[in-house]
């Protein structure tokens, strides 16, 4: 039996760990950088003169800068960064071995990061391509090839390595994930160019929009909910045929709803129907995840009450089901007819980013913390505080924009899109904006927990020892 000693004292940390410190910690920053700019953006929609007191603010800080910052910043610095973050952690762990290369984890690492910040900077001055999530010039795009294509052959070879033959379900969700996202982002930013203007560009543009989250968010999240699951419960996943079903699905009819963000618009009709369709056909792969939630859950839902992590990870795929029955209506053309360009789609956005899959990712962070940072979580009532403010947080903001998304709709549809009848609308919306904004001040609060929590873990949290349950039961 292990003695009771402290780990930090006695054992190096396993290879692969620093390379997840680096992306859970700044994925943390940039975490709290998206959720101020998302803030800025929204008070700019209350009144529009919020910080446009000097030049600098004018030029640096306008809306139409600031938006894909944010946008990019929570997509693509916080949610990608933490996905790398975890996959670097669980991959190794699955196949029991060790990360096949800590050298080209931590340089891609440090190239990733520094991708980021001077891409986030470029768009901030003034330098965009105009493509919705991937604003960034050439040059970065570049650099988030490179970065994804090492992580690739880095997790792949640790696969090919592994010292455990079965490979788990979450093993093919992440390994293709990886796979989609550099295929994606490839196809999305770098012939997107040569398709010249109109309808040709916009089709691109949705592959791509629509795949970064349907290829890459939704299946590293799933195989992040997978990984979680049976860790947290203590029980083995309900139906892995079930899993296999909603990965098979998931690669099959995804790729195809680009077309639904373009209903009624300029593409022909029986595009418009290619996109609809599969978007219906979503339904199957999304209930076997949560059927499979539900089954593994039976017996042991008295849990959620004692373990926060479990709690994020129930919520987390609670709003990932309520997005997909949300997605599939809006793609018919009646509810798009009036939904579409108003504040309803920002509101459908926030659901399973925010309240589905980053809430996915805090159960993640918290589980694996005290596994690379040997300590234990430093404070349960913070973890609490996280949860309630970032839930009831996301509700106001989501509601605010659902509702005003059904006014606003509603509103052009009877011809008020002009002139003094457009402010009319927009005074019909200041409420929902001002909602919006407490939401998200909640939400923002809820993260400063979060990352006080994770802070005073790392520097002052009991350290775990090695005979600690934590140990003993799972990694
Ligand atoms: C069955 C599942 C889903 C369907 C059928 C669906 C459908 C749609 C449709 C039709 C739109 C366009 C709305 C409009 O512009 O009028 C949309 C927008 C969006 N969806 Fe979903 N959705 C689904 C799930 C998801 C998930 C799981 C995510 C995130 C992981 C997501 C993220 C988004 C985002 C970010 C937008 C906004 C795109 C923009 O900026 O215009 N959706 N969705
Ligand atoms: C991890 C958390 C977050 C993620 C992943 C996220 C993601 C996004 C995405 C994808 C969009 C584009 C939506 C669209 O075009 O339909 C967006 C827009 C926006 N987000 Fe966030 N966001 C997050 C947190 C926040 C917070 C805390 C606020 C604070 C209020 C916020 C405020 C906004 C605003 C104001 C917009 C612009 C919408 C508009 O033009 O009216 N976001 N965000």
């Amino acid at each position: 039996m292990a003695q009771s000693t402290s780990l930090t004292a006695s054992a190096p940390y396993p290879k692969g760990s620093l390379t997840v410190k680096i992306f859970f910690y700044t994925a943390l920053f940039y975490l709290l950088a998206s959720m101020v700019l998302g803030l800025i953006v929204s008070l700019k929609a209350v009144n529009p003169d919020f910080l446009t007191g000097s030049r600098f603010f004018q030029e640096y800080f306008q809306y139409g800068r600031l938006r894909p910052v944010h946008v990019n910043t929570a997509a693509i610095g916080w949610m990608t960064t933490m996905f790398f973050g975890i996959v670097f952690y669980g991959v190794p762990v699955l196949c029991k071995t060790q990360l096949y290369s800590e050298k080209a984890g931590l340089f891609t690492a440090a190239y990733w990061n520094l991708n980021y910040i001077v891409g986030a900077g470029s768009i901030l001055a003034g330098y965009q391509t105009g493509v919705e999530y991937g604003e960034m010039p050439l040059l970065f795009d570049i650099g988030v090839v490179i970065c994804v294509a090492l992580t690739f052959w880095n997790l792949f070879m640790t696969v090919v390595h592994r010292k455990e033959r079965v490979l788990y379900v979450s093993l093919w969700y992440w390994i293709a994930s990886i796979m989609f996202l550099a295929i994606v982002y490839i196809v999305g930013n770098i012939p997107a160019g040569w398709a010249g203007p109109g309808s040709a560009q916009m089709n691109y543009q949705y592959f791509y929009m629509h795949n970064i989250i349907g290829l890459w968010i939704t299946p590293v999240g799933v195989g992040t909910l997978y990984y979680l699951l049976p860790k947290l419960t203590q029980r083995p996943i309900y139906s892995h045929k079930l899993s296999l079903i909603g990965f098979w699905t998931i690669a099959a009819f995804y790729v195809w709803n680009g077309p639904h963000h373009l209903v009624n618009g300029p593409i022909p009709f029986w595009l418009m129907k290619a996109g609809i369709i599969p978007s219906l056909l979503l339904l199957i792969p999304v209930w076997s995840v949560l059927a499979n939630v539900i089954g593994t859950m039976k017996g042991v839902w008295y849990k959620v009450s004692q373990s926060v992590s479990l709690k994020f990870l129930m919520t987390g795929s609670l709003f990932y089901g309520l997005a997909c029955i949300q997605g599939p209506f809006q793609a018919l053309m009646g509810p798009h007819a009036i939904l579409h360009f108003t504040y309803w789609t920002v509101g459908h956005a926030h659901m399973p980013l925010f309240a589905g899959f980053s809430l996915i990712q805090f159960s993640a962070f918290y589980y694996i913390l005290p596994r690379i940072a040997y300590r234990h979580v430093y404070s349960r009532a913070l973890m609490n505080w996280h949860y309630w403010l970032s839930v009831l947080g996301f509700v106001i903001f989501g509601f605010a924009m659902w509702t005003a998304g059904i006014i606003q709709g509603f509103e052009w549809m009877d011809g008020k899109q002009l002139g003094a009848s457009f402010v009319e609308v927009m005074e019909s919306l200041h409420i929902f904006l001002i909602s919006r904004a407490v939401g998200g001040s909640m939400m923002f609060l809820g993260q400063i927990f979060f990352a006080w929590n994770v802070y005073k873990t790392v520097t002052a949290g009991q350290q775990v020892t090695a005979d600690d349950e934590i140990f003993m039961k799972t990694s």
